[in-house]
This record gives structure tokens, sequence and C-alpha cells, in this order.
């Protein structure tokens, strides 16, 4: 464990409205009381200022607005002593359909907080993506790890790579305080109904059958929400700046396995789904090595029955119906539309 510990007053979270932003947001007001948090989101599709409600208010604020707006940027960087970039585009299938956004919330968004930051001589922390790194085959031994080169394959994850590589330059050039993290897939609650765990609960609930991609068999490297947010407020804290750290909580699974646990979870067959086309370019597996943020910050994962972890987020998409509704005739329109 690294003795330097820095214990920020005022952190500003772009993408608080979000999944893995909100999530953070609740994380750090339960966990840290006194931190005073800045919420500024966009509010697009995926940004749904519900998912702050019930997170006692005295010390939170929400501000409507871009990350790519450097005047407000600026503003709001200048009040903090962090910030945490959890704003972003971040859906593979949309950004297949139209990647213009992509450029501008990840790669133009990213560029307008660092530069704040390093103006202002603020600390700031980007959330990023085990997708950098590419794709691994099926049977290979390699999880992906902090040194693998990076070989992104979609439009959204070029464009994470873009901002990834933005803030190392900032960091070597200008000395950002920066540090980076890399975390494969999250599931949890509030997690919007376009991403596979949420899509398959939301259709199975409507009664609808499941989607199922290509031939079901691409893997993913599952990790709790909650496990995420102890993971990035630990790398803002406690980790060495300039680094980056991948965070993964070795729970490998692919899709068709995890479709049937959902299934079974509805009393429903299991094969009680439709197979339909492969997504352009889809990644065959992604797997993380965690061990040096384990072994550098003493981070664990508390989620690690990942059967447990999905029978509670399907508990939570049953009770919360009224949250994801719209968006999910919202989101099957938008598929039917792009085809998938
Ligand atoms: P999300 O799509 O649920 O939320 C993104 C949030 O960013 C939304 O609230 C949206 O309104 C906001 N936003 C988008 N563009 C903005 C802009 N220009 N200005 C201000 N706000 C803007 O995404 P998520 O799943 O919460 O992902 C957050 C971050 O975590 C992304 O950087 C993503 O790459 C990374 N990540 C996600 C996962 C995952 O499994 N979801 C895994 C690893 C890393
Ligand atoms: P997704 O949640 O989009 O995350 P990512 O592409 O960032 O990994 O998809 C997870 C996996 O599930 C991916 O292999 C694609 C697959 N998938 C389906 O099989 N059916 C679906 O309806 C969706 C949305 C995804």
């Amino acid at each position: 464990m690294f003795e330097t510990c820095f214990i920020p007053r005022h952190v500003l979270v772009a993408g608080g409205c979000g999944f893995i932003g909100s999530n953070l947001v609740r994380y750090i007001v339960r966990e840290h009381p006194d931190v005073a948090v800045t919420v500024l989101d966009k509010l697009t599709y995926a940004g749904n200022p519900e998912n702050l409600s019930g997170i006692p208010g005295e010390n939170l604020r929400l501000v409507v607005g871009d990350i790519c707006d450097a005047e407000l940027v600026g503003r709001l960087v200048a009040e903090a002593d962090a910030v945490v970039n959890c704003a972003a585009e971040t859906h593979n299938d949309n950004s297949i359909n139209d990647p213009t956004p992509f450029l501008d919330s990840n790669v133009r968004g990213t560029f307008t907080l660092i530069d704040a930051c390093r103006l202002r001589g603020v600390r700031y922390h980007h959330v990023s993506t085990d997708e950098v790194y590419g794709e691994l085959t099926l049977d290979d031994p390699h999880r992906f790890n902090e040194d693998d080169p990076y070989r992104p394959s979609s439009p959204y994850s070029s464009t994470k790579a873009a901002s990834d590589l933005l803030v190392r330059a900032w960091a070597r050039t200008y000395g950002l305080k920066a540090t980076i993290s890399g975390c494969s897939n999250n599931y949890g609650p509030y997690q919007h109904v376009e991403k596979f765990i949420p899509r398959q609960i939301t259709s199975l609930i409507d009664g609808e059958r499941p989607k199922l991609y290509g031939d079901g068999r691409n893997v993913r490297d599952w990790i709790h929400v909650d496990d995420h947010s102890s993971a990035v407020w630990g790398i803002l804290t406690l980790g060495r700046l300039g680094e980056t750290y991948l965070v993964g909580a070795g729970s490998e699974r692919n899709n068709l396995s995890v479709l049937r646990e959902i299934l079974s979870a509805f009393g429903r067959a299991e094969d009680d789904f439709d197979w339909v086309r492969d997504r352009p370019g889809h990644d065959r597996r992604y797997a993380i090595d965690a061990s040096k943020l384990i072994r550098e910050l003493g981070w664990k994962p508390v989620h690690v029955d990942f059967s447990a972890g999905l029978f509670d987020t399907i508990e939570w998409y049953r009770s919360n119906e009224g949250w994801w509704r719209v968006a999910k005739r919202e989101t099957e329109a938008r598929y039917a539309a792009m085809g998938f």
C-alpha cells in the first residue's frame, strides 16, 4: 500500500447521471459523506437524473451541461480539487451506426476536461475500459494487463483509446496529475437497457424472447458496478500519478451461459431466445489481470459470486419497471432501426 493518500474535498463527477457515474456518486456519498460532489451531465438518452434519486442531497449538486463546453468546464473544475470522468458515449452498437457523438464526447470532451485540469492543477481520473486492448481468443491463456498494446476494434473502443492517449500525453508533457482505470464489463442497478444483461432481463419481464448475437460464445469478464466504484476511489486516492490500473473481478462467462442463467431465473426454457445476426467487428473475448491494482493498492472485489449479483440485478429491474419502461421502448425501436 502506498503511503501518500489524496483525500479530495470536492469531486466533479462528469457523467454522474449514467450507470457507472451514478453508482460512483452513490458510493462516494455513502462511504465519504464529507466529500462534496458536483455532477456535470449532458443528460443524453443514457443519462437520467433519477439515477441520483435517494442520495442524500446536502453535499450533492447536479449541473446539466456538456463536457465539451470549455467555459462551463473551466468554471466547475476551478471549484473542485478532483475530476472523475465517467461521461462518454458508451454503446458499441450505437457507435457502429453513428460514430460522430463518440468522437465529440469521448475525444473532444476528454480534451476539454484535461485541459481545464492542467490549467488549474486539478487531479484527474479517467474512467476507461478494457476494450482499448481489442480482443483475446477463447483459448488464449493471456489476460489483459497494463503493458498490453492498444488494439481497439470498434468506433467506441477506438475513441476510448484515443482519450486514454490524450490523458497520458497530458500527464507526460504538462505534468497533468492523472490516473486511468480500465475496467471490464459492469453489471448492476441503473444500467441502461440497451446493454446485454438489462436488455435480456427487461425483455423477459415483458414476455419477449432475448436476442443473442452470433454464436453466443463471446466472453466478457463481469464485475459488479460497486466493485468498480471502490476501485476508482482507491485509484483516485492512493494511485500513482501517470499510472493505468486494470479493474476486473475474475468472472469470465460466455454470453450464452449468462443468458441461460437469466432464462432460468424466469423459469423459461434454456433455448427460449432468438439468435440474431452478429455485431460487425464483435470482440471475441475480454479478460482482465487486476494484479497491479490488488498488489499496489490493496483493492479487492466484494461481489465475487456472479450468480448472486446477477440474481440481485434481476430483482432490481423487476422492482424498478418505472425507471426503465420508456427507455426500453425507445431502445428496442432504435435496435429495430439499426437492424440488430
Ligand atoms: P452510460 O452510457 O450509462 O452513461 C454515460 C453518461 O455520460 C450519461 O449520463 C450521459 O448523459 C453522459 N454524457 C455523455 N456525453 C456527455 C457529454 N458530452 N457531456 C456530459 N455528459 C455526457 O455509460 P457507463 O456505462 O456509465 O460508462 C461510463 C464510463 O465507464 C465510460 O467512459 C465507459 O467507457 C466506462 N466503462 C463502462 C463499462 C460498462 O460496462 N458499462 C465498463 C468499463 C468502462
Ligand atoms: P454489451 O452489453 O453491448 O457490452 P460490450 O459490447 O461493451 O461488451 O454486450 C455484451 C456482450 O453481449 C457482447 O458480446 C455483445 C452481446 N450482446 C448480445 O448477444 N445480445 C444483445 O442484445 C446485446 C445488447 C449484446
